[in-house]
């Protein structure tokens, strides 16, 4: 790579973070396509683009509980259980002592993203270094949401806690995660609307945040039908939403999934965003480590902002 003299760093701003499984979670094999993983005693096999490779231990696969299998040029698909029968609804799962409900939906997904424990750790030292600042409760806002894991994490870390998704059903999920968790005395705001309606209405109130994480899908709807598509929205909705930064201390977690994109591209706009700001900002790919310890699963993009 040539490295221009002005910035010769700039070729090592990306970095590698890579989540080792704990012990409800487990990411056992992958290859030709698919990923074969362990939730709680449950092991899943689901497909995998990534997975490119060879699998390095092809008899485990034989004793999945759960496959997926997407329909023919969809994203959607059925799961098969090895005993016959339906997969059910949800099923039990801890993190770090924090108790919630995996669950087998119709998109392959399990109802949480386990890459993200490294997100939910960098969110309580985030919350825990602002509170040796002397900001008791944080307040921090999560934007496209979805089942909740992250809320209830910095929830239990001590912070005050804003959630945003436009899917009642996402949001049911996350509040029947919380109940779960026995965290129902934490105070986290369940709010179903559109993420940057949201996020526009909050800075003309003047109101300000120590920490937003966003997951942003591709494409995705608001309650009202508010279209979200990434590449468009992104730049506009991430300079609101560092408008709503406040000053005394603050934090960003930024996560992209399966986009046409590059983690540069999403360092550069990052970059852009905070100008003027200072603090530091590292950018790059979150992978996933083989039970093994040898081979690596690329997941996301992330960025991580904090001053
Ligand atoms: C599943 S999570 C993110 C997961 C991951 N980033 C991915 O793309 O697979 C996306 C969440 O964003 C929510 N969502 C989509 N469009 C939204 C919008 N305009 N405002 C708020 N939430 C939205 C969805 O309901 C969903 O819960």
């Amino acid at each position: 790579m040539t490295v221009s003299p002005k910035s010769p760093d700039t070729a090592h701003r990306l970095s590698l973070l890579v989540c080792d499984g704990w012990a409800d979670y487990a990411l056992m094999d992958i290859g030709e396509g698919r990923r074969l993983e362990r939730f709680g005693r449950l092991l899943v096999d689901r497909p995998e683009e990534q997975a490119m490779g060879k699998r390095q231990n092809p008899a485990l696969w034989a004793n999945a509980d759960a496959v997926f299998q997407a329909q023919a040029g969809g994203i959607e698909g059925r799961w098969t259980m090895a005993g016959g029968g339906p997969a059910p609804e949800r099923f039990p799962l801890s993190w770090d002592g924090l108790s919630f409900h995996g669950r087998f939906t119709a998109f392959r997904h399990m109802g949480f993203f386990p890459e993200q424990a490294l997100h939910w750790h960098h969110i309580v030292n985030s919350v825990s270094a602002l509170q040796s600042k002397g900001i008791d409760q944080p307040k921090l806002l999560n934007l496209f949401g979805y089942t909740g894991l992250a809320s209830l994490v910095a929830a239990r870390a001590g912070a005050h806690v804003t959630h945003v998704d436009a899917s009642k059903r996402a949001i049911a999920h996350a509040r029947d995660n919380q109940t779960m968790a026995g965290l129902d005395d934490k105070p986290i705001r369940w709010l179903i609307d559109d993420a940057v309606a949201f996020v526009a209405r909050e800075r003309r109130r003047g109101n300000s945040y120590h920490g937003i994480i966003l997951d942003p899908p591709k494409f995705g709807r608001g309650p009202k039908g508010e279209e979200w598509e990434l590449f468009d929205h992104l730049p506009a909705h991430l300079a609101d939403c560092v408008e709503l930064l406040a000053k005394d201390g603050a934090f960003m977690v930024l996560s992209a999934y399966a986009i046409r994109a590059s983690a540069l591209a999403l360092d550069d706009l990052m970059h852009a965003s905070f100008e003027g700001r200072g603090g530091a900002i590292t950018s790059g790919e979150l992978a996933i480590r083989t039970e093994s310890g040898d081979r690596l699963l690329s997941t996301s993009l992330f960025s991580h902002w904090s001053v």
